[in-house]
């Protein structure tokens, strides 16, 4: 049930410390450092040469996550949507295909995997669901462990799929030949391991429900991040859109001044994330539409950051690399007030289901 909630999304959403914590048990070692995955042992990755993710929705925003750690690494990545993969994998032998699917019936994804198979290259499935027909068709399974999720829109799965993607980012990038595996292990699980209680500090003080009625009503929402923030920025404006009805898009913050600046207007309300380390372009792009009359709100844990800006949600002090986990936390609670006041049914949107099983 709902356990006291009104809604599964609200309830999802407040779960995130313990689903978060189900991920993580028993894979990282801060002390070591070291990441352990089940069925995985150490030297399973050495003949993978690239990484290939398929994922629709959510699912390909986590993906794009884990991409995006996979290249700063210098591993060669690619990241197609499902839909869209054509099958062609120039080097079958290397490339280790991941389909990242919460429910892992998604029937895009399944023919991705398919097709993968199909072309001879390794598949390893990144799923919620034992026993899904994903997790029993690829090669290979990793379990995001985040427990079953109601509401269609997908909240707790993509915290989840983040973390172990990154784990699974870690354990490839030591064992790819040329790759750039971490330097700060250490710090890096060290904040993995606190990630849980800042999440639970998040969800006691956000301050998403009285900024949310403050900005409903306006013609479009925008969202903006740089590096690991643009995916984030990606999956913000697609749980928005998905259960407000409203019209939002996300965008990597450079973008902005080569298409969608014509779109802001006075008053156009611009969620604004940054990660404590590449924080100077996204800056210098919400200001260029604050100009232009946007209304900034900044997702940032710097007071000083946020000082230019129109609003501020604040979130924890952690590693750059984990702080969108955080500042999704806030926009997950942004969506979910702004549906609420527009009377959403939230859990159920229209025209659209848990799981696709249809091309
Ligand atoms: O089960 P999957 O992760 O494969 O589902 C993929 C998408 O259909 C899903 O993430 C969808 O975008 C969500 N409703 C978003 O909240």
């Amino acid at each position: 049930g709902k356990g006291g909630y009104d809604h599964y999304m609200l309830k999802e959403i407040e779960s995130q410390p313990e689903s978060l914590s189900n991920t993580i048990r028993g894979r990282i070692d801060p002390e070591a450092p070291a990441v352990h995955l089940e069925d995985f042992p150490p030297g399973c990755f050495q003949d993978v040469t690239e990484v290939h993710f398929v994922a629709c929705g959510t699912s390909y925003h986590a993906a794009l996550y884990g991409a995006r750690l996979l290249e700063e690494a210098n591993v060669r990545v690619r990241t197609s949507r499902a839909s869209e993969f054509t099958g062609r994998i120039p080097d079958p032998e290397g490339t280790l295909v991941v389909p990242v699917t919460q429910s892992g019936e998604t029937a895009d994804t399944l023919g991705a995997l398919r097709a993968a198979g199909e072309a001879g290259a390794r598949t390893l499935a990144v799923t919620n669901v034992v026993g899904s027909t994903v997790a029993r068709e690829a090669d290979e399974v990793l379990y995001i462990r985040a427990g079953p999720e109601i509401g269609v829109a997908a909240t707790k799965t993509f915290s989840s799929q983040v973390v172990t993607l990154a784990l699974l980012v870690e354990r490839l990038t030591q064992e790819i030949d040329g790759a750039a595996a971490r330097e700060d292990l250490g710090a890096f699980l060290e904040a993995l391991s606190v990630l849980p209680n800042q999440i639970e500090e998040v969800i006691r003080t956000s301050r998403a429900e009285a900024l949310s009625s403050k900005y409903d009503g306006r013609d479009a929402y925008f969202f903006i991040g740089h590096a690991l923030q643009h995916p984030v920025a990606l999956e913000g404006a697609l749980k928005f859109k998905e259960i407000t009805y409203e019209h939002a898009e996300g965008f990597a913050s450079g973008e902005l001044k080569h298409g969608p600046l014509a779109l802001v207007t006075p008053g156009t309300p611009i969620f604004a994330l940054f990660d404590g380390k590449h924080d100077e372009k996204t800056h210098t792009n919400a200001k260029e539409a604050q100009a232009r009359g946007a209304e900034i709100v900044a997702v940032t844990a710097s007071e000083r950051t946020a000082a230019f800006a129109d609003d501020m949600l604040v979130i924890p002090d952690t590693h750059p690399d984990l702080s969108g986990l955080l500042a999704n936390v806030q926009l997950q609670f942004v969506s979910y007030y702004t549906a609420r006041s527009l009377g959403r049914p939230i859990d159920k949107p229209r025209n659209l289901a848990k799981s696709v099983t249809v091309e």
